[in-house]
């Protein structure tokens, strides 16, 4: 008698799920906390959607990233939330970058409290960092996260930049009638430093991501705004690296590159190779889908090593094929998930 095959994930080549897609990059919120609260992501103060779950320990964390680089997962970003928050975050980044499988370790940052740690991050190994920059008006930057300090953020990013962080990326969501305008000052203004300027459209994740999707501007109106203001012609130009979303184009009029993430208009599930975790420790499939896996409850039942590995494997089986975000239909489709748990 033949024993009946259980359908594994687990691959040769890594965790392949059911549709030929390899998982090489999990993305970690390590908190639901931040100290800002755009409008895209959160909703305001005593509107719901506060942090609510205990994250993981460090020691959950950097368990279950020793499991995930077992599997062949290589890359991890660490978000929120706002990930500097956390007390513990140069330890849990060292920790990680210190396992066998673990390639790079990237964050995602409002960089408020990036220029007082930039140096020690770069110094433990830290390359790469993705930050967020919506507006280089203080009282719009102010307006649009709900308080924040444009100043302070400006001086995180030249920090970042001094430190030799590489590549820097500036994430700016476009929103229509808010900062659509600011597009060409906010290319001038990546250009001075030399960071990579990458524009994404509103996407209609949880309640608050949903709320501004009435301003929603299509990546073709992002793309006609940067060639009426900025002149020439948009090349596309190749991903820098990985299987991102962005794409990106050379504005040949300046000779400078920017990205442009479009989840809407343009479907990117079919390379994508991602998974996320909540801070709480649930393992979500698909940034629009409602798939996920507790892992927390089997970390905290004492499970060995190979009990968690087989769980995450058949996790990834669950992954769906792709979001069904769609800008006509908003309502029907909105993410479960709120970006503030996912970090983008
Ligand atoms: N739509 C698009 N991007 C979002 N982000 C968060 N919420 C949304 C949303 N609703 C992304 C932004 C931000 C990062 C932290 O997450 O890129 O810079
Ligand atoms: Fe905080 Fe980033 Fe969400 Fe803004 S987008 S509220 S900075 S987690």
């Amino acid at each position: 008698m033949t024993a009946i095959e259980t359908p594994s994930a687990l691959t040769s080549s890594g965790l392949r799920d059911r549709f030929g897609r390899v998982i090489r990059y999990l993305r970690l919120s390590v908190t639901e906390k931040c100290n800002f609260r755009c409008h895209y992501c959160r909703l305001a103060a005593g509107e719901g959607g506060e942090p609510r779950h205990d994250p993981l320990t460090t020691a959950e964390l950097v368990r279950l990233v020793r499991l995930f680089a077992r599997l062949g997962v290589g890359r991890f970003r660490l978000t929120g939330g706002e990930p500097l928050l956390r007390r513990d975050i140069t330890t849990l980044l060292a920790a990680m970058l210190a396992l066998p499988g673990v390639e790079e370790v990237s964050l995602s940052t409002n960089a408020y409290l990036l220029a007082g740690m930039a140096q020690e991050l770069r110094n433990l190994g830290l390359r790469r960092v993705n930050i967020s920059l919506d507006s280089l008006k203080p009282e719009m930057f102010a307006r649009i996260t709900r308080g924040g300090d444009l100043a302070r953020v400006l001086s995180g990013i030249d920090a970042a930049v001094a430190a030799g962080l590489a590549p820097v990326k500036i994430n700016t969501v476009v929103m229509g009638g808010i900062n659509e305008q600011e597009i060409p000052d906010l290319i001038n203004y990546a250009r001075g430093r030399g960071v990579l300027l990458r524009f994404i459209e509103t996407m209609p994740i949880g309640d608050a991501g949903a709320a501004v999707m009435g301003r929603h501007v299509p990546a073709a109106e992002i793309r006609a705004r940067i060639l009426a203001t900025c002149g020439g012609e948009l090349l596309p130009v190749s991903q820098p690296v990985g299987n991102g979303p962005a794409s990106y184009f050379r504005i040949a009029g300046l000779g400078v590159d920017v990205g442009i993430i479009s989840a809407l208009s343009q479907h990117f599930c079919d390379t994508c190779n991602r998974v996320r975790l909540t801070s709480w420790g649930d393992l979500v499939l698909c940034l629009g889908r409602e798939d996920r896996v507790d892992l927390r409850e089997v970390l905290r039942s004492h499970a060995d090593d190979a009990t968690l590995c087989d769980m995450i494997a058949q996790a990834i089986l669950r992954k769906p094929r792709g979001h069904e975000f769609a800008a006509s239909s908003v309502s029907d489709n909105i993410s479960p998930h709120p970006m503030a748990s996912l970090g983008g």
